[in-house]
């Protein structure tokens, strides 16, 4: 690992070569590695979705599949942060693949997932009507899992029979709750507000453990509301602190704040944090599972959750008096910096931004790989860093 004197003096050098800030480096290397990319994508249709350890080649995926909405998001932001048409046209024509998306029955939670980073950054960036509509489109079918005896949305019906889980509601759950709250905001839905107001109080008291660290999975009995059990799926066991679930409550709660204003989901987000960044190793980026086994510096990392982090400290900073925010906006800034180096730069090796992330460690899928949700949400902490940099709010108007 790369100690921190070098990391400075690598920082410094950026400057030095007159490159500009180096939130700006960040993002014009991101500009470059997303243009090599771009002229490998073999249509608009079939999204980057992640390179393999030792690879250079992406794997795609396609609409319809949860990863689906991150390139076109990487696409937006950098639309946004450069102002570069050739950004906008790629993005576009990448959103235009997802609406079907937004009006299909669907097969899990991760609609939000899929929309909000594509058709959501669309609408926010052009303004076009057949945007909005479709985001209200994939609410209402986002909702249509909610379960008002329990509280929640159903996160995985393929669960259902296949784990004998018959009422399922994952961490990362909370981050879809997004297209929910916006749609109420945005377009007089109060009763989507409610839905995802009162998901996130359900899972704020039932996916909790007592030191601030999440469980992955809780099962709930669909008629009482009862909870049955806590399970993982993608986490070490069913104790352990996954580390990308850890990332998604503390994202998660801080949007839920974003939206509602409720002090509860405010502490709830800076509890999560607390608990993740007193456990961060020494070089700041997680393994895979906080407590994945004796050798745990043997096991792999997840740049994705510290990616996830970073953008969310960035917005969590902005709600929270002058000391605590300094020293959240502090961490998020040293994350970047990691980030933004060797070994997790991905540089020649391949054309995603980040090296290091683990998708699915128990099945063995995406281990030590490139993910297009770590470049997606690194790529979003430096434009939310950018923002504050110009004097902004991370969040616009927020
Ligand atoms: N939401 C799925 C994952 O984080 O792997």
């Amino acid at each position: 690992m790369r100690n921190g004197l070098a990391l400075v003096i690598g920082w410094l050098a950026v400057i030095a070569q007159g490159c500009g800030s180096p939130v700006q480096e960040a993002v014009g290397y991101c500009a470059s590695q997303a243009a090599r990319t771009l002229e490998t994508v073999p249509s608009p249709d079939r999204m980057p979705n992640c390179v393999e350890a030792g690879s250079s080649e992406w794997k795609y995926v396609s609409p319809g599949g949860w990863t689906s909405g991150f390139w076109p998001g990487e696409l937006w932001y950098l639309y946004e942060s450069t102002g570069d048409a050739k950004w906008k046209d790629a993005a576009g024509k990448a959103t235009e693949t997802m609406l079907p998306v937004a009006y299909q029955t669907p097969h899990s939670h991760d609609v939000g997932f899929m929309v909000m980073p594509s058709i959501g950054h669309a609408y926010r960036l052009t303004g076009e009507d057949r945007y909005r509509e479709a985001l209200v489109s994939a609410a209402d079918s986002l909702a249509t899992l909610y379960n008002p005896k329990v509280g929640t949305i159903l996160s995985w019906p393929g669960m259902v029979q296949k784990m004998d889980w018959p009422h399922n509601t994952i961490i990362d759950n909370m981050l879809n709750l997004e297209l929910l709250f916006w749609v109420a905001e945005n377009c007089s839905r109060p009763d989507l507000y409610d839905i995802a107001f009162r998901h996130s109080e359900t899972t704020m008291e039932h996916q909790f453990r007592e030191d601030g660290s999440t469980c992955h999975v809780v099962v709930y009995d669909p008629e009482t509301g009862e909870e049955l059990a806590k399970h993982t799926h993608q986490g070490w066991k069913d104790e352990s602190m996954w580390a990308r679930g850890q990332a998604w409550a503390i994202y998660g709660f801080t949007m839920a704040y974003r939206f509602t204003r409720d002090e509860r989901f405010l502490k709830t987000a800076v509890r999560a944090t607390d608990t993740y960044l007193s456990r961060l190793p020494e070089d700041g980026i997680p393994f895979w599972d906080f407590e994945a086994g004796e050798q745990l510096e043997d096991q792999p990392k997840d740049a994705s959750a510290a990616a996830i982090v970073a953008s969310a400290l960035l917005e969590l900073q902005g709600y929270l008096p002058v000391a605590e925010a300094k020293r959240y906006r502090s961490e998020a800034e040293k994350t970047i910096r990691i980030l933004s180096a060797a070994p997790y730069r991905a540089g020649d090796q391949c054309s995603a931004f980040l090296l290091h992330s683990t998708g699915h460690m128990p099945r063995g899928n995406e281990v030590d790989a490139s993910i297009s949700y770590a470049d997606y949400y690194y790529l979003e902490s430096l434009v939310r860093l950018q923002r504050l940099e110009r004097g902004e709010k991370a969040i616009p108007n927020n």
